[in-house]
């Protein structure tokens, strides 16, 4: 990919040569209100790397925050992680900081893959232009996790009400990929509600607890993709429904929390020519941001959770809209999410 041919409206390279501190912030669209988006800190091949992949990040928040209704745009930050970088946390947390602070307000960071809230601490003794710190909204009682989950239940329900006329997930079997922080809180939504869980994570520990807790079937970590079920729901990793792995599933639905689920545009339609209903991934994963933009404005959990209920009726609405337009489920939500960025 070409960073140039990257829609975007500023990329800022950061580097502090004698902390080895190298970063990137994405900053794809501000016309609704200021970036928002996390901080990842993890290890790149290159630095063009990091850059692409704040870029997809930050274009993904953007969809994701217009399309759920909230008056931010989208960008990301990465924190390219060396070999012994953690000794170096809290330098490299603050520099980002002080950046973020001479850039006043145009990006608003928080967590991501790889950073903490301690490192979010450090970033808000530079620089308030942060979120997801010591008692914050989203950082009590993992609230960001917990509504995230939440909200991937509801377009779960949507999912199955659009499929079968009925959204009860009582007795449909879902397979879960990935029980972290999202993954494990929606096998417990899905549970209590009835559904019959199979679950698959690299970390067999999290296996076994489902698998106590929820009666979960486990399942090997390179057949959960194709294992029969009624919804397939990604929780773990971007990319996975792709060329290859499209062909192979055997769901009726796809709803869960990975951001960037398909590996291409194309593989939207692929999922719509196999007739497996897909709940586009921004519009399913909202429920973290939506706390996030809750914390920012002073609201509590009570009115995050009732923001994040608005996922269902979205998911009603691509549906509706991919249906009578013809397109998939992918296409019809960036041109719903399209028309509100104009
Ligand atoms: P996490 O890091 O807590 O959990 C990910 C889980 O997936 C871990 O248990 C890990 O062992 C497992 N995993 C990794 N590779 C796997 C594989 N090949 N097969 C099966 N399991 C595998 O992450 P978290 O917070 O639960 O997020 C899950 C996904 O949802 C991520 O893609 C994240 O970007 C996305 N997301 C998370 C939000 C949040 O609020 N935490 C908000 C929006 C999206």
């Amino acid at each position: 990919m070409d960073i140039w041919k990257q829609d975007y409206e500023q990329l800022i390279f950061l580097q502090d040569r004698s902390t080895l501190f190298k970063a990137v912030i994405a900053v794809h669209h501000t016309k609704l209100g200021p970036a928002l988006g996390g901080c990842r800190m993890m290890h790149y091949g290159s630095e063009e790397e990091a850059a692409l992949d704040a870029l997809r990040l930050a274009r993904g928040m953007t969809y994701k925050s217009a399309l759920a209704g909230i008056p931010y745009g989208g960008g990301k930050a990465v924190l390219i992680a060396r070999p012994g970088s953690s000794r170096m946390r809290e330098t490299w947390f603050r520099t980002l900081g002080k950046q973020l602070q001479k850039l006043n307000g145009l990006y608003i960071t928080g967590l991501d893959l790889g950073s903490t809230v301690q490192d979010m601490d450090w970033v808000r003794e530079e620089t308030s232009y942060v979120t997801d710190t010591t008692g914050s909204l989203g950082a009590t009682n993992e609230l960001t996790a917990t509504m995230t989950a939440y909200g991937v239940f509801l377009g779960i329900q949507a999912s199955l009400k659009r499929v079968y006329g009925s959204e009860s997930p009582h007795s449909r079997v879902i397979a879960v990929q990935g029980l972290g922080k999202v993954g494990y809180k929606l096998c417990r939504y899905l549970s209590e509600a009835g559904a019959k869980l199979i679950v698959a994570d690299v970390d067999p520990e999290r296996v076994r607890l489902a698998a106590a807790e929820f009666g979960a079937a486990p399942c090997d970590p390179n057949a959960i993709v194709s294992v029969p079920c009624d919804v397939f729901s990604p929780c773990a990793l971007g990319g996975v429904l792709n060329e290859a792995s499209i062909p192979g599933l055997r769901c009726a639905a796809v709803a869960g929390a990975a951001n960037n689920q398909l590996a291409a545009e194309e593989d939207g339609d692929r999922l719509h020519e196999r007739g497996i209903l897909y709940a586009p991934d921004y519009a399913v994963n909202a429920g973290g941001i939506i706390v996030t933009a809750a914390e920012l404005e002073g609201a509590d959990a009570a009115k995050a959770k009732r923001d994040t209920e608005r996922i269902y009726n979205n998911l009603e609405r691509i549906f509706a809209q991919a249906a009578a337009s013809g397109l998939s489920t992918a296409r019809a939500a960036d041109q719903m999410t399209e028309a509100l960025l104009k």
